[in-house]
Parts: C-alpha cells; structure tokens; sequence
C-alpha cells in the first residue's frame, strides 16, 4: 500500500533517512505516482509484475527494513529476501484483515531467525507523546523540501461514503481527505 496515506509518508521519511526506497502498489499509474511525486527511487506493480522477481532484480543484497501495511502473500515474498539484522514494521494488515475466516500465518517466519531480523508491531497511538518532536522534525524535512504532503481530497460532506468506500478499492492515491466546507 505505498500509494496509500501511510506508505507514501513512510516511503518519504525513509528517502529524508537517505534510505533508497522502494514502493509495492497496485498498478502502472500508481508506481509513476510513487516515483514521480513522491520521490520513491522505484515501484512494483503487483497485480502486473512478479513481486519476487522484481525485488530480486532491485534488491540484490535484500531488504534492511520492510515497512508493511498488507501482510499476506507480499509479506512472505519480503520474509525470503530479509537482509542479515533487518527490520519489519508491522502497520497494517489490509490484505488479510477482512477475510471472514483466519489466514494462515506468515509461511517464512523462520527466515526472522536465519537472518536475526526483528519483526515488531507499531500502532501510532502508542506515539502520541512523541508528536510534538515529530511534527517539528517534519517540518524541518518539509522547509528542506525532503517530504511534500500528498492529498487525495474530494470536496463536501456527501463525499465521506465515496472517498471512505474507495480505500478499500484502491481508490486512493496519497492521503484521502474530504474538506466538508469550501472555507476550510
Ligand atoms: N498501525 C497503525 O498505527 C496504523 C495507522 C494507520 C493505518 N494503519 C494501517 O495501514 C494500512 C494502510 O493505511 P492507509 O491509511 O495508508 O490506507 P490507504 O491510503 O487506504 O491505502 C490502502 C491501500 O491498500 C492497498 N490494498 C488494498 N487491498 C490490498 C491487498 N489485498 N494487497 C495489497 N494492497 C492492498 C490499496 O492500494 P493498491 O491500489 O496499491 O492496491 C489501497 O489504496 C491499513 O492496513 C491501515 O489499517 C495502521
């Protein structure tokens, strides 16, 4: 989900981390998007490309930190190509989330013991107090024009169930936002 609101801010602060950083989203304008506009260094298409077969090519000495907010099938691609000491960031789950009946678990768990990699659960409310330090750093990283805010807003209350339904079509690209009056 790197088009997402979440992923394209995560992509962003690891770029101002002068991390390299590389998108999974759905479809050929979303990966443009994800390089074009949000300065990711590049993208996989998912539902076109071969994931694997992408991150082999991109990826040749594997992954440092996977920020993953799907989970799922892409989760288990990301296990087998962990670099020695990485990082994964559980954020969300949205590939598995509302299935009716329990997924079965992450098939290549064990790779987290072969490369002595963390996999850790992050819920942003756990942050709260950090807030202030974190806007303060973001808007340094913003007057250095390291990150930009991207927006996807659609305009008038009677919006809220389209804009709120198409999250979970892929609908979005960047931050859903409604701005309810034209004054805001
Ligand atoms: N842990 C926390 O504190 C926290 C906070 C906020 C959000 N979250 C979670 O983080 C995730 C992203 O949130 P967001 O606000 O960035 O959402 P978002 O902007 O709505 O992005 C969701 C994107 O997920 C992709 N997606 C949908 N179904 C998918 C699937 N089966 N496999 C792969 N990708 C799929 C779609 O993009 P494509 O077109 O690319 O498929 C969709 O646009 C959600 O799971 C959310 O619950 C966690």
């Amino acid at each position: 989900a790197a088009a997402g609101g979440v992923g394209c801010m995560a992509g962003q602060i690891a770029k101002a981390h002068e991390a390299r950083a590389i998108g999974i989203a759905g479809g050929p304008d979303k990966c443009d998007w994800l390089c074009q506009q949000a300065g990711f260094d590049a993208a996989i298409d998912y539902k076109n490309e071969d994931v694997a077969e992408a991150l082999d090519r991109l990826c040749p000495d594997g992954i440092d930190i996977f920020f993953d907010n799907v989970g799922g099938p892409i989760l288990d691609i990301v296990l087998q190509r962990l670099a020695m000491g990485s990082r994964v960031v559980l954020c969300g789950l949205i590939a598995t989330e509302y299935l009716t009946e329990r997924p079965p678990g992450p098939a290549y768990y064990s790779e987290l013991l072969y490369k002595r990699a963390r996999m850790e659960g992050y819920v942003i409310w756990d942050q709260v107090r950090r807030y202030p330090a974190f806007q303060a750093k973001l808007k340094a990283w913003y007057d250095q024009q390291l990150i930009k805010p991207l927006d996807d807003i659609s305009v008038g209350i009677e919006t809220v169930p389209d804009a709120l339904s198409s999250l979970f079509k892929g609908g979005n690209t960047g931050i859903r936002l409604v701005r309810v009056s034209e004054d805001d």
